[in-house]
């Protein structure tokens, strides 16, 4: 697919290694869950686009045959390797690439994830490719989990302080929400 756009390098540079500490994580129960849902049973193969450090593809590995993560950005790769050796999971495969470079030759998938990733991609384009990488039955799992302030009302933690973030973040980008080396589109 050629769309024009190029990747930025430094959209996600530095962020992987503060994943896994620094952001909400997903709802407890959340595989086992979707495991339940999709009637997964270790067979056929996982598809995670936009994977990052593997935060939703290392845990859901082993309710299939093999998985395949895919990210442009090397460091959430190479965190995501980490995190499948430290948890001893060893059927995946990583894959520098973005979801337009789809399908990539990387074949059939029971299953394609975009964990919080799909909003980051050329959609309607990546969704028909998408849809083309999925046998009859196969699913495409949307994961649009909202940690914004509101989300975080009623939990046992204290509410990290928003407005000082963005005062912060005024102070030192300016008003428009930046992306990488330009603006959020
Ligand atoms: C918010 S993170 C989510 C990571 C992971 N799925 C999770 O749930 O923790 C978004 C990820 O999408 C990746 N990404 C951004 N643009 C992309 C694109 N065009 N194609 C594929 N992945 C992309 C980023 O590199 C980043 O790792």
């Amino acid at each position: 697919m050629t769309d024009g756009w190029a990747w930025d390098e430094s959209l996600f540079e530095g962020a992987a290694a503060h994943y896994e500490r620094g952001r909400l994580p997903y709802a407890e129960g959340f595989v086992a869950a979707l495991a339940d849902e999709l009637g997964l049973d270790g067979s056929g193969r996982l598809l995670d686009v936009g994977c990052g450090p593997g935060t939703v593809t290392v845990p859901l590995a082993g309710w299939f045959a093999e998985a395949v993560g895919v990210d442009p950005d090397a460091g959430m790769l190479a965190r995501a390797r980490l995190r499948a050796a430290r948890d001893g999971v060893g059927n995946v495969r990583w894959v520098r690439a973005r979801a337009e470079d789809l399908p990539a030759g990387l074949g059939v998938f029971r299953v394609v994830v975009f964990a919080q990733s799909f909003h980051w991609t050329v959609q309607d384009a990546v969704a028909a490719t998408v849809r083309g990488m999925l046998p009859p039955g196969g699913a495409f799992v949307h994961v649009g989990e909202v940690t914004e302030p509101s989300s975080t009302q009623g939990l046992p933690h204290p509410t990290p302080p928003y407005d000082g973030i963005a005062d912060l973040l005024r102070r030192w980008l300016g008003p428009v929400r930046r992306a990488g080396r330009g603006f959020l589109p």
